[in-house]
C-alpha cells in the first residue's frame, strides 16, 4: 500500500475543512477525489503535499507517517502535486520552467545546484526537462516565453514541472478546469501515460465524465467528510453520492 490515511483532520477557525477523513491509495492506482465546491479536496491535498499540517490523524506513505514533513522532503521521497491555478515562472519559457521547478521544487538542494552542480549535472536536467515537454506534447513550443500560451497549454506545463521532479505519486488538482474539449482530450492522454509508467496518479476533477472512465477507485467528500469509496460503478450508485450531487434530501 502506498498511503494509508488515517482520521485525518484540519479546521480553518470554525470550519473543519477536512474532518476524521480515512482512505487508503494502492501503488500505481489511478484514484480520483469528487466532491462539490469547499468540500475540503485541495485541503486534502495540501495536507497530503506538505503544504499544510494536519490537526490530527496519520498520513503513512509506505509505512511512514509523513505528517509534519515539509513539502520539499515530500517531493524527494517522490509525492509531487501540481496546483488548481497555474502558477508558472512568467517571463521565462517552457524549458526553462520545466528546469526551473524541478530545482526548485528540490528546495534543500538548491544550494548545491546553484555552488557545485556539474555542467554534467545541469546538462542532465535540461535533457530530462527537455523529454518531459516532449512527453506532454509540448516540445514545439519548448523555447517560447510561457506568458502568452494558450491557458491550456499552461495547464500541461504545470504537470511537465511536475514531471520533472520524478514523481512516484502525482496529485493533479483539477488539471482539465479552464481546458477545451481537444486540451482535456489531450490531458487524459496525459494521464494515462503517466500511469502507464507506473506512476500512481490522484486526480481531483469536476468533470465526472472525466473522473468515471479513467480511475480505478473513487473517494467522495462533502463538507470535509468522506461520504463514499469505491469503484466508479460503485460510487454512481451510491445513495450519499446521489444525494450529494443532485441536493436531494435524504
Ligand atoms: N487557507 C485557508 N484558510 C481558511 N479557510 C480555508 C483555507 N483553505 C480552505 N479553506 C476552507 O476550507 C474548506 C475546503 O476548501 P477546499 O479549498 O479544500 O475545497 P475544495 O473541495 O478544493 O473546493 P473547490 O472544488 O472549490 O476547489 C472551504 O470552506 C474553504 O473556504
Ligand atoms: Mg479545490
Amino acid at each position: 500500500m502506498m498511503f494509508d490515511i488515517k482520521n485525518l483532520s484540519k479546521s480553518f477557525g470554525g470550519v473543519a475543512a477536512v474532518n476524521d477523513v480515512s482512505f487508503q491509495i494502492n501503488e500505481g492506482e489511478l484514484f480520483g477525489v469528487i466532491g462539490p465546491n469547499g468540500a475540503g479536496k485541495t485541503t486534502l491535498f495540501n495536507l497530503i503535499t506538505g503544504f499544510l499540517k494536519a490537526d490530527s490523524g496519520e498520513i503513512s506513505y509506505f509505512g511512514t507517517n509523513v505528517v509534519g514533513k515539509r513539502p520539499n522532503q515530500l517531493v524527494q521521497k517522490g509525492i509531487v502535486r501540481t496546483f488548481q491555478s497555474t502558477n508558472l515562472f512568467l517571463g521565462n519559457t517552457v524549458l526553462e520552467n520545466v528546469v526551473m521547478g524541478s530545482y526548485l521544487t528540490h528546495k534543500p538542494s538548491i544550494l548545491k545546484n546553484i555552488f557545485i552542480s556539474t555542467k554534467a549535472q545541469e546538462q542532465s536536467a535540461l535533457e530530462y526537462a527537455e523529454e518531459v515537454i516532449e512527453f506532454v506534447g509540448m516540445s514545439a513550443y519548448k523555447d517560447l516565453v510561457v506568458d502568452n500560451l494558450p491557458y491550456g497549454h499552461k495547464r500541461l506545463i504545470g504537470i511537465a514541472i511536475a514531471l520533472a521532479c520524478k514523481p512516484k505519486v502525482l496529485l493533479l488538482d483539477e488539471p482539465a478546469a479552464g481546458m477545451v474539449e481537444d486540451e482535456t482530450k489531450e490531458l487524459i492522454n496525459i494521464i494515462k501515460k503517466v500511469h502507464q509508467t507506473g506512476v500512481t496518479v490522484v486526480l481531483i476533477e469536476h468533470d465526472m465524465k472525466m473522473v468515471m472512465n479513467l480511475c480505478e477507485k473513487i473517494t467522495v467528500v462533502e463538507f470535509g467528510k468522506k461520504i463514499a469509496y469505491g469503484t466508479p460503478q460503485e460510487v454512481r450508485q451510491d445513495e450519499e453520492v446521489i444525494r450529494a450531487y443532485l441536493g436531494v434530501e435524504s
